[in-house]
C-alpha cells in the first residue's frame, strides 16, 4: 500500500518536515560541522570567491554524529519508502551561507550531475537536507518549484543570465575539473524559458523552517537559492540516498570517492540519542504565484 507521504512526495517531489529531529540535536550537530570543518582542512572543503568555506563533503569520515546521522532509523525508514528499496548514501555535504556574503546557488536540477559526472543510471535518488540553524526568508532558503521533477531530466539549457567573476574562475574554478560542479558559477544550469514555463505552472515554494527541520527533494526538482544577506550563518547537511540498485556505472576518470561514493553498502539503521518528536509535514510558503 502507498503511504500518503510517498504519494506527495510522488506528485510535488519533495515533503518538507517541521521539528523532524529536535532543536538541540540540530545545535549539536552544527557543532560538530564547525568542528570537522575547522580541523580538516583538505580537498574535501570547497571555497567561496570571498574565501570562507561554501561546502565540505564526506564529513562521516571524521565524525561518528555524521556517520550515525546518515542512518539513523526515522531517515532511513522514510528515504527507503520513497526510493522503493534498499539504499546508501552518494553524496552527503555541509552547505554553509555565511552571514552577510554566503552565495547563491543557481537554478539546477540535481541528478544530471550524478548522470553525467558520475554515470548514475536512474533518477532514483533523493536528497534529504537538515536544517541546522532556522531556515527564513532572510538567510537563503532553497527555492523549489512543486512537479518540476515530472520534466524529466531535462538536457543542458543555455544558461540563465549569471554574473560570475571570470578572474576567479580561472583562478580557483578551473584548478580542477570538478570545481564547476560545486561553485556559484554551476556547471548544468536551468535556462530561463524552462524555469518560467514551470513557475506559470505551478508556482515556486521557499522551504523554510526551524533548526532540526528536514527537506526531501528528487534529484529532478527544480531548484535554487538566493544569497544571504542576514547577519545570522545558514548551516545545513545534505544526504543525498541513492538506490542499491542504481549504482553508477563510473566514467573512467571518476570524480573523486569523496563527491561520488564508491561504497554500495546498503545502510542499515542505527540509533542516536536525542529527544523524541512527532515530526508533521507542513506547506512550504507559496511566494509566487499567490496560487494556482
Ligand atoms: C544544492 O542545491 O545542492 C544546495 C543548495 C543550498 O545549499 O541552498
Ligand atoms: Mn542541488
Amino acid at each position: 500500500m502507498i503511504s500518503d507521504e510517498k504519494q506527495k512526495y510522488d506528485s510535488k517531489g519533495y515533503l518538507l518536515y517541521e521539528g523532524f529531529y529536535t532543536n538541540s540535536l540540530a545545535q549539536s550537530i552544527k557543532e560538530e560541522a564547525r568542528r570537522v570543518i575547522h580541523e580538516e582542512d583538505d580537498e574535501r572543503k570547497i571555497l567561496e570567491k570571498s574565501g570562507v568555506a561554501r561546502s565540505f563533503f564526506s564529513p562521516e569520515n571524521n565524525s561518528d554524529l555524521f556517520y550515525r546521522l546518515n542512518r539513523e532509523k526515522n531517515m532511513l525508514r522514510l528515504v527507503k519508502e520513497l526510493l522503493g528499496g534498499e539504499v546508501y548514501t552518494h553524496q552527503t555535504k555541509i552547505n554553509i551561507k555565511h552571514a552577510l556574503i554566503g552565495d547563491v546557488w543557481e537554478w539546477h536540477q540535481d541528478f544530471i550531475f550524478w548522470a553525467k559526472d558520475d554515470g548514475m543510471p536512474a533518477p532514483n535518488v533523493l536528497t534529504a537536507m537538515v536544517f541546522l540553524d532556522d531556515v527564513t526568508e532572510f538567510n537563503g532558503p532553497l527555492m523549489i518549484i512543486p512537479g518540476s521533477h515530472q520534466m524529466g531530466m531535462l538536457q543542458e539549457t543555455q544558461k540563465a543570465a549569471s554574473n560570475h567573476d571570470k578572474e576567479w574562475n580561472e583562478k580557483y574554478v578551473n584548478t580542477k575539473s570538478y570545481l564547476s560542479a560545486l561553485s556559484a558559477d554551476l556547471k548544468y544550469t536551468l535556462g530561463q524559458q524552462e524555469i518560467l514555463g514551470m513557475a506559470e505552472k505551478r508556482g515556486i515554494v521557499s522551504a523554510k523552517g526551524k533548526a532540526g527541520s528536514v527537506l526531501f527533494f528528487h534529484g529532478n526538482l527544480f531548484h535554487a537559492s538566493p544569497n544571504n544577506l542576514s547577519p545570522w550563518d545558514r548551516y545545513v547537511y545534505l544526504i543525498t540516498y541513492n538506490r542499491v540498485d542504481n549504482q553508477p556505472d563510473f566514467p573512467k576518470n571518476p570524480r573523486p570517492a569523496f563527491l561520488a561514493n564508491r561504497d554500495f553498502t546498503p545502510l542499515e539503521a542505527m540509533e542516536m540519542a536525542y529527544p523524541v518528536v512527532s515530526p508533521e509535514v507542513c506547506q512550504p510558503d507559496i511566494q509566487y504565484p499567490i496560487s494556482r
